[in-house]
């Protein structure tokens, strides 16, 4: 009969360990000529979606899959974590990829039957190993996959080229990987030696050799070093548990959240970017304040990038999903989460990418540093860390030109990424033409509706007016309507829908 979870390997396998860098880039061209690639798994699964978590669909992915060929039998010990028998391992998985795998200890052998030991899933080009999702129940040192918040993270990091990048609270690795094309040495740090053996193991598979792994506790491991960029996804669940390193910090409240804001800018060269995911303990009369008050005379400017805010029951379902299948256990974490809120006097969390930029200046001018807070849109990220890069250069744009007189003098221009359409609903025997709207096609995926004047000013900036001119042209007259055209050009520029189009533009 076919299981209807995945099953741990027998005693606990440590992270597999390639016999070299040279094997394990070997091991991965040898999956992927297997097939073991995104397009081929969805296609076998029969899944659109990302192989990011643990799946409930596992007996209808058995049942398609089968077990009689080799990339069945490597998808089910890979990924799905699901023991298959000796004879077939032996029968299908080619001897070289199957000797190299022996070698790498990811076959566990338990009589007759074969586990993997670790979980391995392929991300666009790169295959990320972690502790396979059955075992998470039983150990604190536990090593995730990589998880949505990872992937928001990699897509809003601003990655400049530098000498020297940090991972902080490195887990897999899969930060780190994406930061080693563009630095040229990379520290990934975590408290969790497991993971730093899976940070290792990551990098050979992907064929990265400047990840320096460094044991220790947040800002422990790091002597007064500074780094050109950093990146940190810290366990900043808030939660009253300790029972994963992953996601229990161990800090009450959102202390680790302020413990590793307040401790980054000092890593940061000047200019240096870093992005960090944050919760915290949200006031709804301003969203902000916590984290504006962490970053009070650190010398960096941010874009606090609110990703979502939940009530306590929201979170506390969300980061306890794996019990769902035993209710009692469920029922009674979530009213233990519930019960810490409440004591904590906590009704809403509030959940971030934090990106900070060190000022060149120091001393006061460094001090007086700005936040902005930018909601983001609900829908699913994608790459954006320039346009996160350019949130910055047109801040500092119109930075001093509160009144606006200077962006007034400014030729501005749509942006390319911007699409303007107009649906039309079907209703009562006829169609309507609803409301226009602008959205970005890359970057950030920012939408919003258009009301007439806007669309107007819109049509006149095609680059060859001013925005004085412009407002002109759309009949946006009177003092008060030219103010809100004029509010309106400048947070359409801050977000990305409009750019600046003379010479002197970011
Ligand atoms: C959410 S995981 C991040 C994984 C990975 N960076 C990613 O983006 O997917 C958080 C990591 O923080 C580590 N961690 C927990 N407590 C820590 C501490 N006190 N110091 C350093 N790392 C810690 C955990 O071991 C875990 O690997």
């Amino acid at each position: 009969m076919e299981p209807l979870r995945s099953i741990p390997p027998p005693g606990r396998p440590g992270p597999p360990e390639a016999e070299s860098p040279r094997a394990a880039l070997e091991l991965a061209r040898l999956l992927r000529d297997a097939g073991y690639a995104s397009p081929r798994i969805q296609e076998r699964l029969g899944t659109g979606d990302e192989l990011l978590a643990r799946s409930p669909e596992l007996p209808s992915y058995l049942r398609r899959l089968g077990d009689a060929d080799e990339l069945a039998v490597l998808l089910r010990l890979l990924l799905l974590g699901v023991p298959v028998d000796r004879a077939r391992v032996d029968g299908h998985v080619g001897g070289e990829l199957r000797g190299r795998l022996e070698s790498a200890n990811f076959l566990v052998h338990d009589g007759e039957v074969v586990h993997g030991a670790a979980r391995l899933v392929p991300h666009d080009e790169l295959l990320i190993a972690s502790d396979h999702a059955a075992a998470a129940e039983t150990h604190a040192d536990h090593v995730p996959g990589v998880h949505r918040p990872s992937v928001a993270l990699a897509h809003l990091t601003v990655r400049r080229g530098g000498e020297r990048a940090l991972d902080l609270c490195a887990g897999n690795g899969i930060q780190a990987i994406l930061l080693a094309a563009h630095a040229e040495h990379v520290v990934a740090t975590d408290v969790n030696e497991r993971a730093l053996a899976y940070t290792r193991l990551n990098a050979a598979l992907n064929g990265v050799d400047n990840v320096e792994t460094r044991a220790g506790s947040f800002f422990e491991p790091l002597d007064g070093e500074r780094f050109d960029l950093v990146v940190a996804n810290p366990p900043y669940v808030v939660s009253p548990e300790t029972a994963y390193l992953f996601r229990d910090g161990g800090m009450r409240g959102d202390g680790v959240s302020e413990l590793v804001v307040r401790g980054i800018p000092q890593m940061l060269a000047p200019g240096a970017f870093a992005c960090v995911l944050i919760a915290w303990a949200l006031d709804p009369d301003d969203p902000a304040e916590r984290p504006r008050t962490w970053l009070e005379g650190s010398g960096c400017d941010a874009f606090l990038l609110h990703t979502s805010t939940d009530d306590p029951i929201e979170t506390a379902t969300l980061w306890n999903r794996e019990l769902v299948d035993r209710p009692e256990a469920y029922a009674d974490a979530l009213d233990r989460w519930l019960a810490y809120y409440r004591e904590l006097g906590i009704e809403r969390l509030g959940y971030a990418c934090l990106v900070l930029r060190r000022r060149l200046e120091s001393g006061e001018a460094a001090a007086a540093g700005w936040v902005e807070a930018l909601q983001l849109p609900r829908q699913a990220l994608r790459p954006a860390g320039r346009h996160v890069a350019r949130l910055f250069e047109t801040h500092d744009h119109l930075a001093g030109d509160a009144a606006g007189q200077a962006l007034l003098r400014r030729r501005l221009r749509v942006a390319d990424e911007a699409v303007v359409s107009r649906d039309s609903r079907f209703h009562a025997g006829r169609w309507h033409a609803q409301a226009p709207t602008i959205r970005l096609e890359a970057g950030l995926p920012f939408t919003a509706e258009l009301d007439p004047p806007t669309a107007r000013l819109l049509a006149e900036l095609d680059g060859s007016r001013t925005l004085e001119e412009a407002l002109a042209g759309a009949v946006v007259e009177g003092d008060d309507t030219r103010a809100e055209g004029l509010d309106l050009a400048r947070r359409m520029l801050e977000i990305g829908f409009l750019e600046l189009a003379d010479e002197d533009a970011p």
